[in-house]
């Protein structure tokens, strides 16, 4: 079977995108990391991509200004023109328009890290903590136009201790991000992760 051609999308340091890229390096892995793709020019990730013999893009939101689908409109002719099966969002500081996403609908995950509907949006660490949560954790999911929601892929979980702080925390929780995101890219690129959106969510496809 020919492996699925990924792209991964970042806006920072790109380790997600890292463990996905040695992940894909294992001859059995069903997907192969093609293109990684940044809406920030300096995100240090890409430097790494480069590194690893992955093509980049940078298409900049800046100039686009309030026109996000236009910003996503070249984003999406860049993997086209890489012929992309799969997205994987990791660490993509963008929210994305319903056109971008009911374009790649069941093609494109995300990784967020909390454990799912728990603490959706940013400083997750820092909520789980006040919150005086004994477990949190970091959830792959299926993208859909509601932020942080769609249906879960991966997920696993870490003890929170009374003397974590943030950055421990945070720290505990990218472990898990690196394990879960390869596992629930290769079940997505097996056919044992689905989803199909009901309704006219797909149409467009
Ligand atoms: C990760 O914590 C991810 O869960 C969140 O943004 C962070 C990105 O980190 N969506 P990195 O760029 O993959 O290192």
């Amino acid at each position: 079977m020919s492996k699925k051609r990924v792209a991964v999308l970042i806006s920072g340091r790109g380790s997600n995108m890292t463990a996905l890229i040695e992940a894909a390096k294992a001859k059995d892995y069903p997907a192969e990391i093609v293109l990684v793709a940044s809406n920030r020019p300096e995100a240090a990730g890409l430097a790494r991509a480069r590194a690893e013999g992955v093509a980049t893009a940078v298409v900049d939101h800046t100039p686009f200004g309030e026109d996000r689908e236009a910003f996503e409109r070249a984003l999406d002719a860049q993997l086209a023109a890489h012929r992309i099966d799969l997205v994987c969002l990791a660490g993509f500081m963008r929210l994305l328009t319903p056109w971008f996403v009911t374009r790649w609908s069941g093609r494109m995950l995300n990784i967020h890290p909390a454990l799912l509907p728990q603490f959706k949006g940013l400083h997750t660490h820092r909520r789980a903590i006040e919150a005086g949560v004994k477990q949190h954790g970091a959830t792959v999911h299926f993208v859909v136009p509601e932020t942080d929601a769609g249906p879960i892929v991966a997920q696993d979980w870490v003890a929170v201790s009374k003397d974590d702080t943030e950055e421990t925390l945070a720290q505990r929780v990218l472990e898990v991000e690196h394990r879960i995101y390869p596992q629930a890219l290769r079940a997505l690129a097996e056919g044992r992760a689905t989803f199909v959106p009901s309704g006219d969510e797909g149409a467009s496809r």
